[in-house]
């Protein structure tokens, strides 16, 4: 069976595609590159001993999207990760988050339509829900959805919407949303693993790059939150837990377990951590002395948020198995296993 993984160059995506092919899955990949490189397709090919099928184009483009579309006729569902992410600079940048964002999922929808393609995994986002108040913690896919606090977290709320409404009109479409907490570390060969260009704004990616000493020193964002230490909390789940419950998620619907049209499920691990929790394990797993100080609170930070997965556990049949350790361990692996075969470019050792 074919799946198409857009974004399948990306973080969660290339991680998934490995998933994917370890369990019989054929794969084709589209991304644009915005936010990949080419050289992630060599690292799933050596992982899992398939190099994916792969065709680069925006999605966003309707034309294009069509003719690959009228190209592939043997697609039996599809992970949607292509999107833009940054939080901060869709606040700077909304109508390339529109545009991007919705545009593409828009022209996926109705190519899916147009060619009779049933399946939809869709990327969503635990930020739909806001600083959920204190009775909604841990949060439930029950709890309301806050208005989104940039306009990368509006796209994930319109996008839900968008495929919602097109479930209802378009007979035969069905999808998933997985609104994902805090996916953090890297696949085990530490081949692969999270990439951002330029200077972090995550902060996983922020401290082992401090760790290994592109960065000077971490600013740790606020401690006069109300959380036992000071610090916000947030569900950190590990990135090959994420990757499983996609296909855990495409063979739902393709063995028609599903119990409605649209399901939402979170993906987290029910644990929050703090940001000195976080550091407190790399420092521990590294055996290296992170250099952080404490800065003022971050514009639209959340203070505290972590997943009830009770619904996700008991109805996918899937758990988040690795914990905080490992996490940090995994990300450290890859951190150091990435520069030490990469020349440090211009883009993510310009700005300290
Ligand atoms: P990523 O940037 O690593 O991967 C996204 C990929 O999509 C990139 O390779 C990019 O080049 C590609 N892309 C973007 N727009 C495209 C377009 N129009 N056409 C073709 N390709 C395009 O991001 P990620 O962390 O892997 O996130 C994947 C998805 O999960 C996104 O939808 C993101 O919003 C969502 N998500 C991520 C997180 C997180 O913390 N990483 C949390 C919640 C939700
Ligand atoms: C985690 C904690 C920071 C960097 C973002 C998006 C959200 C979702 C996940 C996609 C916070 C603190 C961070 C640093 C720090 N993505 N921090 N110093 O803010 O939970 O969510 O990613 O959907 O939409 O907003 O993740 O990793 O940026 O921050 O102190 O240099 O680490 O203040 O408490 P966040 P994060």
């Amino acid at each position: 069976m074919k799946i198409l993984v857009t974004g399948g160059t990306g973080y969660i995506g290339s991680h998934t595609v490995i998933e994917l092919q370890n369990k019989g899955y054929e794969v084709v990949i589209v991304d644009a590159l915005f936010n990949s490189r080419i050289e992630t397709l060599d690292a799933i090919e050596k992982i899992s001993g398939v190099r994916p099928e792969f065709e680069s184009f925006d999605l966003s483009d309707q034309r294009l999207t069509d003719d690959f579309f009228a190209r592939h006729n043997d697609i039996s569902g599809i992970i949607h990760f292509a999107a833009h992410k940054a939080v901060g600079e869709s606040v700077n940048q909304p109508i390339k988050y529109y545009r991007n964002n919705l545009d593409s999922l828009m022209n996926i929808i109705e190519c899916m339509s147009k060619y009779r393609i049933s399946n939809l995994v869709f990327s969503s986002s635990c930020t739909v829900y806001g600083q959920p108040d204190a009775e909604h913690l841990p949060v439930s896919e029950k709890a309301p959805i806050k208005k989104a606090e940039s306009p990368y977290g509006n796209t994930k709320q319109i996008a839900e919407e968008i495929i919602s409404e097109s479930i209802a009109a378009y007979p035969g479409l069905r999808a998933i949303a997985l609104r994902y907490f805090n996916p953090v570390g890297a696949h085990d060969s530490a081949m692969i693993g999270e990439l951002p260009l330029g200077v972090p704004n995550n902060l996983m990616p922020y401290i082992t790059q401090t760790g290994y000493g592109i960065r000077e020193c971490l600013k740790v964002y606020g401690n006069d939150y109300q959380t036992p230490d000071g610090t916000p909390i947030r569900d950190y789940i590990h990135i090959m837990d994420l990757a499983k419950a996609h296909v855990v998620a495409v063979e739902r619907m393709i063995n028609e377990k599903m119990k409605n049209d649209f399901e939402i499920f979170n993906l987290g691990t029910g644990t929050g951590y703090s940001v000195l929790d976080v550091i407190r394990s790399f420092e521990k797993v590294s055996g290296v002395k992170l250099n952080y100080e404490i800065v003022g609170r971050r514009a639209g930070d959340i203070e505290k948020v972590w997943a009830d997965p009770t619904y996700s556990n008991n109805e996918l049949g899937w758990k988040a198995e690795r914990g905080l350790d490992e996490m940090t361990l995994s990300a450290w692996k890859w951190e150091k296993a990435y520069r030490g075969i990469t020349s440090m470019d211009e883009s993510t050792t310009s700005a300290k």
